[in-house]
């Protein structure tokens, strides 16, 4: 499924050398491909086997019109956290009845957009957002699906800025309150309440804390089917991490594979307190599982595509400066994050001017430990660090594992236009997103009459 492969030497995005993509459209510049995101997206899908369930792929990762197109042409639902997010949905062409609103700070009007669409569920958050709901359902007399989000007080193990379930975090209702919650929500006017979900956090690399997740809340399943509350679906977030450097992040398969072996113990296990012990109520044996993933969808389907400017320093500290920036792909910066760097056309072993029409003007390369860096204006504004390269002012570099999170956190920071995003599919490299231009970053602003 790997669709960046490199060539005599030259890297590819599919069928298209990726530096006839950077002639063509400058840098930096995002090239995203389209087979590497079906074949991710179908690997939940297979994963799935036929159980009921729905794959709603997480817009925040990367929500290009044509990241979305391409997935909702393939069935594909959608996990969306604001308003503008259920937007771009329509307008690529999903589904809204495959939509679910997440996040926890809806606004009144987006509750409003989301219910006109028809969205598939609510997940909620608060029991005053549940208010919130349940009262603009009801001025639209309409009757709203929702699903509590609980905060299982899991430790993902990954990092603290993208760890969500435990209960210092910000996010769902605390486990120990949100049976009481979903009991009142389950009797409330213009709530239907639907299922659970939970979302522990982001770039997961084992099963365990899914599990521990899991387990609690089919604990609350079978207490709420106790109580005579049945539910619909299971929704155990996003979250599977991805390769970015040594990680074995388990497969959609090892992941669904094993909740489904939770859920299959539990339909015949599952003894909620209090229960009768021959009278065990039961969650419901057709429970619909959904998911949320993002980063593993689109994360490895995209690279980050950047020149080299100028190399400066000497044997202590080298630095390449390329004209990509911290305003275009944050990660770094705000997590410590490391993502490969590879050269786009690899030069040999001893390299020798001009190897490349590409490279005739180039002066020598320099073998040797680069940071990579951009040019804003502050320290944090790295891509990579200690990095070994054999490079020369001109030369193109390859940012991976840029797909998820790359275009979606950028910025105008330091008055940067955003980058250029490119998609290829097969032969063809598309533009799907031109790079902005300096005009139109101060275009809606106004000078003081
Ligand atoms: N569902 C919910 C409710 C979420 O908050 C998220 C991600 C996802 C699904 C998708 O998670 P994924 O499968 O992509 O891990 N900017 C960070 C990641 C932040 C993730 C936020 N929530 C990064 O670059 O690592």
């Amino acid at each position: 499924m790997d669709c960046f492969t490199r060539r005599a030497g030259a890297l590819h995005a599919e069928q298209v050398p990726v530096a006839d993509i950077a002639a063509r459209f400058g840098t930096p510049c995002f090239v995203y491909s389209r087979a590497a995101i079906e074949g991710r997206y179908r690997a939940y899908e297979q994963a799935l086997a036929g159980r009921p369930g729905m794959v709603c792929y997480a817009v925040k990762a990367n929500s290009n019109l044509a990241v979305l197109d391409v997935l909702a042409r393939r069935g594909a639902g959608f996990d969306i956290v604001s308003g503008g997010e259920l937007a771009r949905v329509l307008a690529a062409g999903g589904d809204p009845g495959r939509v679910i609103f997440s996040g926890l700070g809806k606004r009144e009007a987006e509750i409003r957009q989301a219910l006109g669409a028809g969205i598939h569920c609510f997940n909620v958050e608060s029991e005053a957002e549940l208010a919130r709901i349940a009262s603009v359902a009801r001025g639209m007399q309409r009757r709203v699906a929702v699903a509590v989000r609980v905060n299982p007080n899991v430790d993902a193990g990954t990092h603290p800025y993208i760890s969500t379930g435990l209960k210092e975090n910000k996010f769902g209702i605390p486990i120990a309150e949100a049976l009481a919650v979903c009991r009142r929500a389950a009797g409330m006017d213009g709530i239907r309440l639907l299922g659970l979900a939970c979302h522990i956090g982001s770039q997961l690399t084992s099963t365990g804390p899914y599990l521990a997740a899991v387990d609690g809340l089919l604990q609350m399943l079978g207490e709420l089917t106790a109580a005579g509350i049945p539910l619909e679906h299971l929704n155990i977030g996003g979250g599977l991490g991805v390769s970015y450097q040594d990680e074995r992040p388990p497969s959609p398969q090892d992941l669904i594979g094993a909740v489904a072996e939770r859920l299959a113990a539990a339909g015949g296990e599952c003894k909620p307190a209090g229960s009768r012990p021959n009278g065990r109520p039961r969650p419901n044996k057709s429970l619909r599982l959904i998911m949320e993933p993002g980063r593993s969808i689109a994360g490895p389907a995209g690279i980050f595509v950047t020149r080299v400017e100028y190399l400066k320093g000497d044997g202590d500290r080298r630095f390449a400066i390329v004209d990509g920036a911290m305003n275009d792909l944050l990660r770094p910066a705000l997590y410590s994050a490391w993502q490969n760097i590879v050269p786009v056309l690899e030069r040999g072993d001893s390299p020798e001017r001009g190897d490349s029409p590409e490279r005739t003007d180039s002066p020598e390369p320099i073998a040797a430990v680069y940071d990579v860096v951009g040019p804003v204006c502050e320290s944090a504004d790295f891509l990579g660090k200690g990095r070994h390269l054999c490079i020369a002012p001109g030369d193109l570099l390859a940012v991976c594992t840029a797909g998820a999170y790359g275009f979606t956190m950028s910025s105008n920071y330091n008055s940067r236009p955003r980058a250029a995003e490119v998609m290829v599919d097969g032969t063809h490299a598309h533009l799907v997103r031109p790079r902005e231009t300096v005009t139109e970053l101060f275009a809606s602003e106004f000078r003081l009459p």
